[in-house]
Formats: structure tokens, sequence, C-alpha cells
């Protein structure tokens, strides 16, 4: 007998997949945006909310125990996942935004001067630009961004140029672009922004759901990434940092959990990670996410990366068939993302179409609003991203819906 795909494996662990939408059979292809949740990620939080909740940390009692040692675990799980050193590296954040603005707020402004440049890249996510717009504004400093080719690769040349001529004190870039689905050759931009002197981050939002992640190879300062992509919860996702940068940064939010002595005198702080997380965390999104990450393992990030590898090149060549259509964004080496553009045609009409036939894709400039404008894109893109159960059965379904509606519109 031959053996089964990837998604005819794990599809029955999706229950939303099952499900109509318009009376039409769901084929999601939103992924970028958010994964669906396999049954093992519901059942654990269901299981934590159930059986074991409390507050962490604090508690003398089982419960608090248990839910401690769970929401500890899945630190640990995120530490091995991506190779940390140690897991007081990781720190649990709301998720991306949220782990990219605490960089910006604590390392930012406690680092960055009048005249400093903070250089990102023209395909950052707007949660790798705005933080550093708002810390530059407030520091005197300022923002550059590399060049972007037409095909979605990042400029090296241009990224060589502007680390020599601006000296910058951070360079943050993005490991996979959400929407050119561009692999950015992370480990050589940080050696190459780290022997300029800058301090780096990498964005893996993309990343984590699609690749395997080594910390220790990319040779990256920060590292962040959000669980609602990675099969996990939504407003969980963690901070990674070397330990001497982020014990060399003061604490950004105040209040309970970050601290070891309070007084009206004064306040000292809690070690690494708690500095950094004040307040009761999202104790079940955590405890999920390491759910996710141990799912993810299950299968093995090569086999999910070979699968959208795969993906990726039977969208192109299916879509490629249609007259009037552009991919935008055709790198060697992307995730399970294809944005495309249609000509005279709007995406959000070509999407609308779509969504009347089940069809789950995304339109618009998927907050990378500075990518579109230099890529001359105003109406943005349409957006069909993979995820470990999409199949080549949706995609060609896809692909003959999008001929339809565009038939329909001309
Ligand atoms: C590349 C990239 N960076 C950052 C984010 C922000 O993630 P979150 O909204 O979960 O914080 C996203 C989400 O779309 C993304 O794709």
């Amino acid at each position: 007998m031959a053996s089964l795909t990837l998604p005819q494996r794990i599809r029955k662990e999706f229950p939303i997949l099952q499900r109509e939408v318009h009376g039409k059979p769901l084929v999601y292809l939103d992924n970028a945006a958010s994964a669906q949740k396999p049954l093992a990620v519901i059942e654990g939080q269901r299981e934590y909310l159930s059986n074991y909740h409390a507050n962490i940390h604090r508690g003398a009692h089982h419960l608090a125990q248990l839910a401690t040692e769970a929401y500890e675990g899945a630190r640990t799980k995120i530490a091995d996942h991506i190779g940390a050193a140690s897991t007081d590296e990781i720190i649990f954040t709301g998720g991306s935004t949220d782990a990219i603005n605490l960089v910006a707020q604590a390392w930012g402004r406690a680092n960055l001067q009048e005249g400093d440049v903070v250089l990102v890249t023209q395909m950052e996510h707007h949660a790798n630009i705005v933080p550093w717009q708002m810390v530059c504004s407030e520091k005197g400093s300022r923002l550059e961004a590399v060049n972007v080719h037409e095909d979605g690769t990042l400029d090296m040349a241009d990224f060589a140029a502007q680390l020599e001529r601006h000296r910058p004190k951070l360079v943050g870039v993005v490991h996979a672009s959400n929407t050119l689905g561009t692999i950015n050759p992370v480990a050589d931009l940080c050696a190459q922004a780290r022997a300029a002197g800058a301090v780096t981050l990498v964005d893996g939002s993309q990343a984590l759901p699609h690749l395997g992640i080594d910390v220790q190879e990319i040779g990256c300062d920060f590292y962040v990434a959000t669980g609602h992509k990675a099969y996990g919860p939504t407003g969980i996702g963690f901070l990674y940092g070397r330990r001497e940068m982020l014990e060399a940064m003061p604490p950004w939010r105040g209040g309970g959990e970050m601290i070891k002595r309070v007084s009206f005198e004064g306040t000292t702080y809690n070690e690494l990670p708690h500095k950094f997380e004040a307040g009761t965390p999202h104790i079940s999104g955590g405890i999920a996410l390491g759910i996710a990450l141990d799912w993810m393992n299950g299968i093995g990030t090569a086999e999910i990366s070979a699968h959208e590898t795969a993906l990726v090149q039977h969208a192109h060549s299916a879509l490629n068939t249609l007259s009037g259509l552009r991919i935008v964004g055709t790198a060697p080496q992307k995730v399970g993302v294809v944005s495309l553009v249609v000509e005279g045609l709007h995406p959000y009409d070509l999407g609308t179409l779509l969504d009347g036939q089940g069809f789950a894709v995304r339109t618009g400039h998927h907050c990378t609003e500075p990518l579109m404008d230099h890529l001359g894109l105003e109406s943005g893109t349409l957006r069909m991203s993979f995820a470990a159960y999409t199949t080549r059965e949706e995609i060609d379904r896809a692909v003959i819906a999008l001929d339809r509606a565009i038939s329909m519109l001309r």
C-alpha cells in the first residue's frame, strides 16, 4: 500500500477542516495570518482549564504546582525547539508584536541615542517597523531600510552598503516574509551585522511554523515568534534573547512577578526570565504553545518544510497558466506563501468571489505597506498561504476557482 501523504495523515486532527463555509467545503489558505489548531492543542488547553487551572509561581497548593510545571515545561520546550542555551533566555510575550515592542522599549530606550540608526528591510511586517519608529522618534535616532529586489529577494549589496554607511546600532530582519514568502539568509545577515558592531533581531513569526530554527546557528541576539501561526493559540509568543543582552536590559513593564522586593523606597527586579514578565500571563496559551511545538516535532519540521516547498512549486506552476496573473515573490527559497496580482482586477474583488466558494484567502497589504509602496502595488495582493494540512488538490481547486473569478470580473 502506498504510504499516506502528510495531509492524509493529519487532516482528521483538525476539526475545523471538516466544516463548510457558504455551503461549500472550507479550503483554508490563510495560514500566514493564523493557522488552524490540532486536537492536541484544543484538548490540552481544555484539560488545563478544566482540571488544573490556578495562577502560577506563587501558590503553595497542588493546582498551582501543576499549572507552574506545565507553563515552565512549555518554556523548556520552546528553548529546546530553537536551540536556546537556557530557559532563562525565553521570555513569554503576547506574540511577535509584543516581543518586538519589548526589545524596542527596553533595549532601544536604554541604548539608542541621537543620530543612531536602526536598520530593517523593506519587506518587514509593520510589527518590525512601527515599534522602531516610536523609539527612534523619542531618541532622535532614525530608521533605514534595505532594498528588496523585484523577485522578492533581499538586496545583499545594499545591505552591506547600508551597514558600512550607517553603522547601525541594531539590525532587524524578517526570517521569512509573510507577503513574499522569501526566506532570508539570516545567519549570513547576522554575521555581517555583528561584524559591523550591530545588535541583531530576527522576526521568526513565519519561520516557526515552517522551518527548523537554531538561534545559535543564526547567531542573533534576539529572535521573536508568535504562537498562533504555529498551530498554537493567539495572544502568546516569545522573545529569545542572549542572556548577556537580557541581563543588561532594564525591565519594560512593571508590576507583580517581575520583582524581587518592593517597598515605597524602591524596588529590586526579579531574575531572568521573570524580570520581563509582569503580571499574570496567558497560562493556557503558554501550555498550548508547548503542545503545538510537540505536535510539529511529532511530524518533524523537515517534513513540514519539504511538504510546503512542494506545494509552493505546484502552486507557482498552476497559477502561471492563468493569463494576466503575476506572482509577487519568486525567491528560490520560500515558505508556503504565494502572493499574486491579476492585471486590471482588484485583489479584494477576487478574494470575495473566492470566499463565496469556500476558499479562505487574504487580500490587501498584509501589514507590509512600505513593501507594497516599494513594489508599486497600491491595492496590495491576493495571498494564498499553506500549512502542513494543505493538499495539492485544494490548490488545484483554488486555481480553478480563481480562473472562474477572473473570467467573471473581466
Ligand atoms: C512576519 C510577521 N511579523 C510579525 C507578525 C505579528 O505577529 P502577531 O500579530 O502575532 O504579534 C506577523 C503576523 O502577521 C508576521 O507575519
